[in-house]
């Protein structure tokens, strides 16, 4: 199949066709404004592809996810989440000296200029550490001013997936008024991050390796998501060809939003809700079925998944494990939570609409369980996410076609009508 035919006011216009490796088909309208004058409108670009990758497949239907090929269940049983940030931002798995020698570039480029230590003090306690570290990302372009493209570029990549970690950790500790605890060349990437949030100068924090575990799992399993809202915003920032830093800190904004990378804080609030309402889940069930309470379920639902999140279910399979190992007999929440998920899964309304649990739907009660405050949670996805955005960003500016994101529109406004004077209105 190589080309697609649209007739418009009985003219008939050909359309080149795009096949995927995965052989999904685009039909590529380039041409079809200049030909036809016509434009094609799509709300919230549900239909609309922005790019060709190579990074991440999805298949909604099937729940499958790819990450340069390699099946999510795969990284998940077998990487850890540097080697997965090497193969999502590089396209291979690394050697045992390529990951050494990357390994060694996060853990030396991890501290941040101390002067960046006075923007926290400007932030008051109450400040959502998402809207600190999309500040402090964007601040990193400040220090480290985008000279040369080529040439800064591993650097700033290495930088900014060493120093987001560390940003974090600091906004956490200074939510809480407690001193900034520095990072500690000795330790993995994840034992790092636990180590600089929970570790105080007066006692000694032991990594667990069950933490540090559950968190590298939790990374790679958000490390990328093809053109997802938070993506597709870093791609759009940096199309104008905005610095990695100015372009990462807008995804950062964009991944806030609760409909986003914001459900997963959501989702443990309403979880809470649901324990403090006499855990009645059938109640929040059918709210979520009334259109006008406007409740949604969080956590469930997806643009792409009609089916399950692969994601889910393997945070669910792993949630047992991790409260297990944490030595939690018996959490409420998960109890809500997959009481919710056995109702849905049943109920017409969410099959009907094909709404399945998605990746937030269980994050949060591994990382609550793992004494992450829930105002971290997003952050959490951020650090995971953060690989994927940097591939996403240098994929789209090394494409050869790349050009500015400038959609059309089409203009349901007053047409040409004349000035009135103030005194005639
Ligand atoms: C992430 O894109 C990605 O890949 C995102 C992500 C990633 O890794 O980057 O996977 C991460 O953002 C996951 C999604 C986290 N968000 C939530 O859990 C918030 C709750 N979910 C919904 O808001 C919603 O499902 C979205 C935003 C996730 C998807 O929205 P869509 O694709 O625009 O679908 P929609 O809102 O048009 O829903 C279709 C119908 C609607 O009813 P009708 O207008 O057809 O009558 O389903 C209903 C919605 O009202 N619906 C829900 C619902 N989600 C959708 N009803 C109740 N509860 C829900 N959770």
């Amino acid at each position: 199949m190589n080309s697609a035919k649209i007739i418009l006011d009985g003219k008939e216009y050909e359309l080149p066709v795009t096949v995927g490796s995965e052989e999904e088909i685009g039909i590529d309208i380039t041409k079809l404004r200049s030909q036809s004058g016509a434009i094609t409108l799509d709300n919230g670009y549900a239909n609309t592809g922005s790019c060709i990758s190579q990074i991440t497949f999805i298949d909604g239907e099937k729940g499958i996810l790819r990450y340069r090929g390699y099946p999510i269940e795969e990284l998940a049983a077998k990487s850890r989440f540097t080697e997965v940030s090497y193969l999502l931002v590089f396209g291979q798995l690394p050697s045992k000296k390529e990951l050494e020698n990357f390994k060694h570039d996060l853990t030396h480029h991890s501290l941040i200029h101390e002067d960046m230590k006075k923007f926290f003090e400007g932030f008051p306690p109450s400040a959502h550490p998402m809207t600190v570290l999309s500040s402090m990302v964007n601040s990193l372009s400040a220090y480290y001013p985008e000279s040369e493209y080529e040439k800064d570029q591993y650097l700033n990549i290495i930088r900014l997936l060493a120093k987001l970690k560390t940003i974090a950790a600091f906004s956490y500790k200074k939510s809480i008024g407690q001193a900034y605890v520095y990072p500690h060349n000795d330790l993995s990437y994840c034992a790092d991050i636990l180590n600089m949030m929970f570790s105080v100068q007066s006692a000694l924090y032991e990594v667990s390796k069950v933490l540090e575990d559950a968190l590298d799992l939790l990374l790679i399993l958000h490390a990328d998501h093809e053109q997802n809202c938070s993506t597709s915003t870093v791609r759009m920032v940096g199309s104008s060809e905005a610095n990695l830093f100015a372009s990462i800190a807008a995804g950062i904004n964009a991944l806030s939003g609760p409909l986003h990378g914001g459900a997963n804080q959501k989702v443990i609030q309403m979880l809470q809700m649901i324990k403090n309402d006499g855990s009645n889940y059938k109640k929040y069930v059918d709210l979520a079925k009334d259109k006008d309470s406007k409740f949604k379920l969080m956590g469930f639902g997806h643009r792409v998944y009609k089916n399950f999140d692969p994601r889910a279910k393997i945070l669910k399979a792993s949630a047992d494990r991790v409260l297990n190992e944490l030595g939690i007999s018996h959490d409420p929440l998960l109890e809500i939570a997959k009481n919710l998920e056995e109702v849905a899964l049943k109920d017409e309304f969410f099959i009907e609409k094909k709404l399945y649990p998605n990746v937030d739907f269980y994050s949060g009660i591994i990382y609550h369980a793992m004494g992450i405050p829930t105002s971290m949670f997003t952050v959490m996805f951020a650090l995971g996410r953060l690989p994927g955005w940097i591939a996403q960003w240098v994929e789209m500016r090394e494409y050869s076609g790349a050009k500015i994101y400038r959609p059309r529109q089409i203009y349901v406004g007053e047409t040409e009508r004349a000035y009135v004077p103030i005194d005639k209105r």
